[in-house]
């Protein structure tokens, strides 16, 4: 691990550590610390310095390990699990398996953490902010064969796959809102994103990075341009290797029954979550209004169903946004 890494290791807990003892712990100079100091706000951590005290993180944080992740996982998803890679930065977790797709064998999965992105990918080409080590940025790789995917509507049960996780975690008053954004009171939690790739005939390489914040600082949280919570909100402690443990272990599951069943397997428990139900909503496409009506929740293929003077219609999410009228 670089000094710079094992620098804000040694500030996780919170506590305030002197220039001094930094140094020493690292073999460098109190002036060497210093400028590392002023690259960490870049980073989004938020550093409190106090003359003859030293330094502190504002946010404490539990680095992120591999062991630990895996803890949590049951000897089969573990087998499995061909590699998973605690990242300490990179530019998108999900960018980072496709790039090495190469390494990935025809069955099983790779997985990637990551204390923080540079360009965290949301979807509709928005960006992600990752700040280092409060949140979660978590990305599954694996080959899913072209029948496996013909309903559509994967990321609807890797949604219910990451709410299953956080309830199991005891996280309550979560819910859904079409297709697979995840929320907490009104305001996002957690994102999912869904990136396929392949040849018309052969399987299709696909990626699903999950987002979930766990702990916004002040200062990252300036930059996200919509209504936001953090699980640190819910009243929850939540460990975040566990919670990657747990999420993995549900969504290889969530696969799993997705690829013999379909989407059919996870209907129900969407349309639970569901938070648009029965509610007035607004269609936009290319960020124009286009239909208003009531969501009556999804299809066998994950499209929303909105009515409207009587009658239903179905649109897919490729194609339309919603939101609340
Ligand atoms: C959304 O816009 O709702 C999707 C957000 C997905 C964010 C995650 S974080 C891990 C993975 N890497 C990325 O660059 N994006 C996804």
């Amino acid at each position: 691990m670089s000094t710079r890494y094992r620098l804000i290791e040694l500030l996780a807990d919170g506590q305030f550590r002197s220039g001094e003892w930094l140094g020493r712990q690292l073999g460098i100079s109190r002036a060497a610390v210093w400028k590392h100091m002023r690259v960490f706000s870049d980073f989004g951590l938020d550093i409190h310095a106090v003359p003859g005290q030293g330094y502190r993180l504002f946010t404490p944080f539990q680095p992120l390990s591999a062991d630990l992740i895996r803890s949590p996982l049951s000897a089969s998803v573990s087998s499995r699990l061909d590699s998973l890679e605690v990242l300490r930065e990179i530019d998108s977790t999900s960018e980072y398996l496709k790039r090495t797709r190469s390494q990935h064998k025809a069955s099983g999965f790779r997985a990637c953490v990551a204390e923080r992105q540079s360009s965290g990918r949301g979807r509709r080409g928005r960006r992600w902010v990752s700040p280092y080590g409060t949140n979660l940025y978590l990305s599954l790789a694996m080959q899913l064969s072209k029948a496996s995917l013909r309903s559509g509507g994967l990321s609807l049960a890797a949604a219910v796959a990451v709410l299953r996780a956080l309830q199991d975690c005891e996280i309550a008053d979560l819910g859904v809102k079409w297709p697979n954004d995840i929320f907490y009171q009104e305001r996002k939690i957690a994102g999912i994103l869904l990136d396929l790739s392949g040849e018309s005939s052969g399987p299709f390489f696909v990626v699903l990075g999950i987002g979930i914040n766990l702990k916004m600082p002040e200062s990252a949280a300036r930059e996200i341009d919509q209504p936001w919570a953090d699980l640190s909100q819910c009243g929850v402690k939540v460990d975040r290797n566990h919670l990657a443990g747990t999420i993995l272990e549900a969504l290889v599951q969530a696969i799993d029954t997705f690829g013999e069943k379909g989407l059919e397997a996870f209907i129900d428990e969407w349309n639970e979550f569901d938070l648009l139900s029965g509610r007035a909503v607004e269609l936009h496409y290319d960020k124009q209004p286009m239909i208003t009506g009531i969501a009556r929740g999804i299809d066998a293929n994950g499209a929303i169903l909105i009515e409207k003077n009587g009658v239903t219609s179905r649109f897919n999410a490729g194609e339309v946004s919603v939101r609340v009228a």
